[in-house]
């Protein structure tokens, strides 16, 4: 097979001919599988993608952007608070919250395309299991919870509601996700309401202003970045189906916090309340270095600064009381108008700039030997979801305790912070805190009693094991009739199908 002369005098005006250096090498199918991610390649965009990854690659190692100057904290007026924000309106958010659903108002829609290199497994993220006594994996979780607040809506409302539950994957994870949804016959939900769609791919790009070859017919490719939500919306007609299901308010999250309450009512309540276009929780950060973006304003405008792009200096910034200045850690989960999006997605998308991640990629060399590249070689270009803040007519914030809302999985077990191990524990302690609080008592293998030390800091593991079906309470609801008074021995599984045994005993 020649390679088609349209394909070539595309790659020469874009000046990125040497993708094609091994051609005469390639067999059949690997001609076939290289011209098709060519045809892909629009000449002038790929030109301009190479200029663009090298100039930011010459511009930030020379004078790296710094921001700090022009940096300020969100203004209080614009930070609702689930510990601060008095009781009463608090109730009146997650009411309204809880209307929106129940009337199918409210859509989550999860991130899910990125490549999870920290943790290092080689499927998507959403597969992991952290090792819980159920073994349920972080997709099983989040369908659990999307079921039962369908259920707690509608029971509230006398309505049959759905949250549909849209997945951005990108090349990497589409394939694996979608099997292993069947495979687990979509948690229960219907098939119709969880729409898989897909992001777009960027080459990687050598320092040299190249376009990389990962193999000798494969460019290096990765995915746009979770900013690449805006593009992959209006790709796969997103919004349209969203306007078609009534849907106003879209939650937006990222895949890896194990304790992710999704479409939290409070929050799309606060949102709503607030009539407020675009949001994002955040959590006090832990310490100056936790790698969380901060969300803040940059010359007036909302932005979250990134912890690869905030200064240590300002990173380590105090108030007089002793606390962060730049406090407001970003979970990634943001709240949408559908009016925004559709803004976002239909004109103004091309106005999001590109951030600059220099990494190892993997490569052939001029020899076609495969090359593991120990220093970083390459550079990738991303867009983040967040950077549509500053189109915002309306933002707000909403602060969550940490504890109840934020423990991501980012890294393998080699080290302390964001692992399975922490994962595993923040949810367990948050289930022992609720058992305890709905009045059970713990007792061990040999029916010691377990001491309750909740209250002092939580390290290691609790001191009971307890885990409780998302199918039965979302953020610690309903418990009472099935925990209190009750004595039980550690470790212990809260299932429905325990509850339905319960019930014809
Ligand atoms: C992200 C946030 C950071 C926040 C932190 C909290 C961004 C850009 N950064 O950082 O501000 O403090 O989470 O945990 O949002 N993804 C895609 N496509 C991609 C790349 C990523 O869908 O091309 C998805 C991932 O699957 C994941 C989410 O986006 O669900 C976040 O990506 P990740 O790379 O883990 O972001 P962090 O650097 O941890």
């Amino acid at each position: 097979m020649e390679c088609e002369p349209e394909i070539r005098r595309r790659l020469q005006e874009a000046g990125q001919e040497q993708l094609l250096r091994f051609w005469d090498e390639l067999g059949p199918g690997e001609r076939g599988s290289l011209l098709g991610e060519l045809k892909l390649l629009d000449g002038r965009e790929l030109r301009e993608h190479c200029r663009r990854a090298q100039d930011a690659y010459v511009r930030e190692s020379s004078s790296p952007q710094r921001l700090d100057d022009r940096m300020r904290p969100v203004p209080p007026e614009f930070l609702g608070s689930a510990m601060k924000s008095p009781p009463e309106e608090l109730t009146t958010w997650e009411e309204e919250g809880y209307h929106q659903i129940s009337q199918n108002k409210v859509a989550v829609l999860l991130l899910a395309g990125g490549q999870g290199t920290r943790l290092g497994v080689t499927y998507p993220k959403g597969m992991y299991h952290v090792g819980l006594p159920s073994g349920k994996t972080l997709y099983q979780i989040q369908a659990e919870r999307i079921l039962r607040l369908q259920q707690l809506a509608g029971e509230k409302y006398s309505t049959r509601c759905t949250v549909p539950w849209y997945i951005m994957t990108s090349e990497f994870t589409l394939n694996p996700t979608q099997k292993f949804f069947e495979e687990h016959n979509f948690f229960g939900i219907g098939r119709a309401d969880v729409i898989m769609f897909e992001q777009r791919m960027l080459p990687a790009v050598g320092f040299d202003g190249k376009a990389i070859l990962e193999r000798k017919g494969k460019v290096a490719m990765a995915p746009d970045g979770n900013g690449g939500l805006y593009k992959a919306l209006a790709d796969n007609h997103i919004l349209e189906d969203m306007e078609a299901r009534g849907i106003s308010y879209i939650h937006v999250y990222c895949v890896d916090n194990i304790l992710v309450k999704m479409a939290d009512p409070v929050f799309v309540g606060f949102c709503v309340s607030k009539g407020a276009d675009c949001g994002a929780k955040v959590v006090e950060k832990s310490y100056p270095s936790e790698p969380v973006g901060v969300v803040c304003q940059v010359d007036g405008i909302y932005q979250v600064v990134e912890y690869s792009e905030i200064s240590p200096d300002t990173a380590e910034r105090r108030n007089d009381d002793g606390s962060l200045t730049y406090n407001a850690g970003n979970i990634c989960n943001h709240f949408f108008s559908l009016d925004f999006l559709k803004s976002v997605a239909g004109t103004l998308e091309p106005g999001l700039g590109y951030h600059v991640a220099i990494k190892k990629v993997p490569h052939v060399d001029e020899e076609g030997n495969l090359v593991k590249p120990v220093r970083p070689n390459g550079i990738k270009m991303e867009k983040f979801v967040f950077d549509v803040f500053q189109f915002t007519k309306n933002f707000v914030a909403f602060e969550v305790a940490r504890e109840e809302e934020f423990s991501p999985l980012k890294n393998a077990d080699t080290v302390d912070k964001d692992t399975p191990t922490t994962a595993r524990r923040s949810l367990l302690w948050q289930h022992y805190r609720w058992a305890l609080k709905a009045g059970a008592t713990f007792t061990d293998a040999n029916g010691c009693a377990i001491v309750d030390v909740s209250g002092f800091p939580e390290v290691g593991d609790p001191p009971a094991v307890c885990e409780i079906s998302p199918l039965i309470s979302y953020f610690g609801e309903g418990l009472d009739e099935h925990l209190n008074k009750k004595d039980i021995s550690s470790p212990f599984m809260l299932e429905i199908q325990r509850v339905l045994e319960e019930m014809k005993i």
